[in-house]
């Protein structure tokens, strides 16, 4: 696996994965079991799950399975409520008990403000508000790091300015087809935050899977954009390349990258994870990749 800038986890001398194994799917199908037994039985030790994942499934199906010898670390992340979309700091205290009470653990390494998009940053930096709530944890011990996490653009820039983050985990943004994280990954570095770029495959339509090749980001593609990821598709070919190895590889080896977080639906999805990390990709594909030129905007642009 490439290099990555060492980092440790959270309040801890665990050294940080280059891989975090993304659960948002895990409940949301029959056979969840099974699947969160392999995610904490496997190679890849960071999970990345969430208060509102499967409706809490996620996070309850992972604390039936964790025990304390396994060694797994686990981020979670603070959300609104379900019902009425309040984001303040009493909703996040809540947040936080029942994550934790689903995974079983008295504490988190780290903790992020999930999808703040009910509240301004203005409302969530203010007394009473969301960041001071997460602040609160950290000065309490009960969470080692704070992080915001979040779809890309201003919103996160804007989080990330306030200076009152360690973490970022942005999404599909920065992929083998979309460099729309690239202000978010400069204003991270120069302030030492640790970042975790999600959904390297944007959402599945790098996966190569028919399935995903109309969306991306969760958003329906404009024809511009298919025809970029057609290109890209092909420059894999020729190189003889499995196009989701190259996209897993793409953010694997930007040193601004700390962790690439990988959303597993399955079982065999997670077995056909180790040859993609495994896979070598030459030197001549990424200059060949860097002359098709600047991606077109992506759809979540
Ligand atoms: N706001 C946030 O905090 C936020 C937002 C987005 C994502 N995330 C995190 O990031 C994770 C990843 O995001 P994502 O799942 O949306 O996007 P992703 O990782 O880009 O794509 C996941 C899709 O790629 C396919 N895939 C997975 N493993 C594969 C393999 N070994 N070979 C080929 N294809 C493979 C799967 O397709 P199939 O469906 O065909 O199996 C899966 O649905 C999430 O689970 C979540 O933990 C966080």
């Amino acid at each position: 696996m490439p290099e990555q800038q060492a980092r440790r986890v959270p309040g801890t001398d665990t050294p940080l994965e280059a891989i975090t194994l993304g659960t948002s799917g895990l409940g949301r199908e029959p056979g969840g079991e099974r699947l969160a037994r392999e995610l904490v039985s496997g190679r890849f030790r960071q999970l990345d799950t969430s208060n509102e994942y499967a409706g809490g499934r996620s996070e309850t199906l992972i604390g039936q399975v964790l025990g304390p010898a396994d060694g797994v670390t686990v981020f979670s992340k603070a959300d609104r409520d379900p019902r009425t979309g309040v984001f303040d700091g009493d909703r996040v205290m809540r947040s936080f008990e029942e994550t934790t009470s689903r995974l079983g653990v008295g504490t988190l390494p780290i903790y992020h403000l999930h999808d703040p998009f009910t509240i301004t940053v203005r409302e969530a930096m203010a007394p009473g508000g969301a960041v001071p709530a997460l602040v609160s944890l950290r000065e309490q011990g009960l969470v080692a790091a704070i992080g915001i996490a979040a779809a890309g653009g201003t919103l996160v820039e804007d989080y990330i300015r306030t200076d009152a983050f360690d973490a970022v985990l942005t999404h599909n943004r920065y992929t083998l087809v979309d460099r729309g994280a690239e202000d978010i990954l400069r204003l991270a570095t120069e302030r030492g935050m640790t970042v975790f770029n999600a959904a390297p495959f944007g959402g599945g339509i790098l996966s190569g899977s028919p399935r995903h090749a109309s969306r991306y980001g969760y958003r329906p593609i404009t024809p511009e954009f298919g025809q970029h990821v057609e290109r890209v598709r092909e420059l894999c070919e020729r190189w003889d390349i499995a196009l989701p190895a190259a996209a897993l590889h793409f953010s694997l080896r930007e040193p601004r990258v700390h962790s690439t977080v990988v959303g597993i639906t399955s079982v065999e999805r997670l077995e056909g994870l180790d040859a993609l990390v495994d896979a070598v990709i030459p030197d001549g594909f990424w200059e060949e990749l860097q002359a098709l030129g600047t991606p077109p905007p992506s759809p979540v642009d």
